[in-house]
């Protein structure tokens, strides 16, 4: 059998996409140019938009076309620069021109009708599709919606389609998600809505699924009879950066944990679906989230720890503490940290704890599913004068270094049985031609061509923030934060969270 290590295997081609207009409401805000811009240059760079793609940037702020296209370059080179000299140097002007000489922008009022009787006279030469993507403070999706609905914008015929893009976070708790949801829905069309997290369009996300279910070896020992335990970390080493007004309402558990790192949750933990369509993977997804064992509050104080950070060294540089960042209140009670511990609910995981933290300003970015697993049935090698090396784990490396990764033990040569803890790396660097994608490429493609699987349902959502529920309400009623030294592991109440049940965390080391 060969099994091809192949380096250079391409990336797989995309089909250039439909023709389509993507209409971005918040055109002039941090999200359009750090991640819609650099995701459309990449597809751009490969080809996969079509030659009559174009972009309408709508912002309150008076620019002209120059203007705008001016501040998106701005934009783009920071983000490339941000990325080192090497990829600086890759930046490819003539793909870039190309996407700017379809890219236009409209100053409008979001909650003024003459800003969408002006989009109808732009789109009207528009013969294929029209996204609506929603780049916006939270605060206007609704109305957004509803002046697009009133002014006939949302109507499909033909190959005339209209889908809409909403970013997260998407409503504040379950009462304001499951009216979000309801808003919408009454103006535009469930299929015609695709709510986006961004972890969903990351390769590695997406190859939790390949590696559980084209792989029977994982597969087989995937349930409460091998595993021990489950951590899912996302941890960031930048702090909360030009972002305090929308991190002082927002804390780390509304920001990431409904979200994304229940988007892990799910496709960690998930039954396999009857096939990869779009409704039977997010069924399986949903019936997951469904089965996240709902905690009292009483229960949800004792399996949760909120952090907050204090100033400190991150990666050898100076950074503030979290309250003396400007715009953030000198008594701010907003959590920068959260470690949960989760029981779901079924079959295959009862009795499994599962450990979610996250957090910003520690010791280094780390977005990782450990997989811990029980130890061997039967003690063989106890005699072996040596402290008992750790259980198997599996580490599905997120970013960065993204791969998988197998720590087992290994006879360490000589006449004794000594065992000592090895690693079988898996490195997609080491495999694939691998580049610098934010997760947006593919969901924006997704969305272009129509392919529903990698984003929410309404459902999805009101699940998510029903799970978190809990734990909003242990800590309205006070509760402690604990801070953590800028450019460590966190507080130490998280380390004591596991080490009551006799565990511990991987260190982000
Ligand atoms: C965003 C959060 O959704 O995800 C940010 O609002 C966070 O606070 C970001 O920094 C993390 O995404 P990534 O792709 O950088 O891991």
């Amino acid at each position: 059998m060969d099994f091809p290590t192949n380096r250079q295997a391409p990336q797989v081609a995309l089909q250039p996409a439909p023709r389509c207009t993507l209409v971005i409401f918040g055109a002039t805000g941090d999200m359009t140019g750090r991640l819609l811009m650099p995701a459309l240059y990449n597809l751009a760079r490969f080809n996969s938009l079509h030659p009559d793609f174009r972009v309408i940037g709508i912002g309150h702020r008076r620019l002209d076309d120059e203007d705008f296209r001016r501040g998106l370059k701005e934009s783009i080179d920071q983000v490339f620069a941000a990325r080192g000299p090497q990829a600086a140097s890759s930046f490819d002007p003539s793909v870039w021109q190309w996407l700017m000489a379809r890219t236009s922008y409209l100053m409008g009022d979001f909650e003024d009708e003459r800003t969408y009787a002006e989009l109808i006279q732009a789109l009207a030469a528009e013969s294929g599709g029209v996204i609506f993507y929603f780049a916006t403070a939270p605060g206007y999706f609704q109305t957004i919606a509803r002046h697009l609905h009133d002014a006939g914008l949302l109507k499909q015929a033909g190959g005339r389609w209209r889908r809409v893009v909403i970013e997260k976070p998407f409503g504040r708790d379950l009462p304001s998600a499951c009216e979000l949801n309801k808003q919408l829905t009454r103006v535009i069309h469930e299929n015609q809505i695709f709510r986006i997290d961004h972890f969903l369009g990351k390769e590695t996300v997406q190859n939790i699924l390949v590696s559980r279910f084209a792989n029977s070896v994982f597969e087989s020992s995937w349930n409460r009879l091998y595993i021990d335990h489950v951590q899912i970390t996302a941890a960031e080493a930048i702090g909360v950066e030009r972002r305090s007004e929308f991190y002082e309402q927002t804390g780390a558990l509304r920001d990431m944990v409904p979200n994304h790192l229940f988007q892990l949750l799910a496709m960690v933990a998930m039954e396999p679906p009857n096939s990869f369509d779009a409704d039977a993977v997010r069924t399986e997804k949903e019936k997951l989230l469904d089965a996240i064992h709902i905690q009292t509050p009483f229960e949800a104080l004792q399996n949760s720890v909120r952090g907050q950070y204090q100033s400190g060294l991150v990666g050898g540089k100076p950074m503030r503490g979290y309250r003396e960042e400007e715009g953030v209140a000198p008594d701010s009670r907003t959590e920068t940290y959260v470690a949960l511990k989760l029981g779901i609910d079924n079959w295959r995981w009862a009795g499994v704890p599962f450990y979610l933290r996250t957090g910003k300003a520690l010791a280094r970015r780390q977005t990782q599913i450990v997989i811990a697993f029980k130890d061997a049935g039967h003690a063989l090698f106890r005699q072996s004068a040596q402290e008992k090396p750790p259980a198997n784990t599996l580490v599905l490396q997120i970013q960065p270094d993204e791969g998988l990764f197998f720590h087992m033990k290994a006879k360490v040569p000589g006449s004794k049985i000594r065992i000592a803890p090895v690693s079988m790396d898996f490195r997609y660097a080491d495999h694939f031609l691998t580049g610098h994608s934010s997760g947006y490429e593919t969901l924006i493609y997704d969305c272009m061509v129509g392919d529903a699987t990698l984003f929410q349902r309404a459902a999805d959502i009101e699940l998510g923030w029903e799970a978190v529920l809990p734990f909003q309400q242990a800590w309205a009623e006070g509760g402690e934060i604990h801070s953590y030294r800028a450019g460590s592991q966190g507080p130490a109440a998280a380390d004591v969270l596991l080490a009551r049940d006799g565990r511990q965390w991987l260190s982000l080391e």
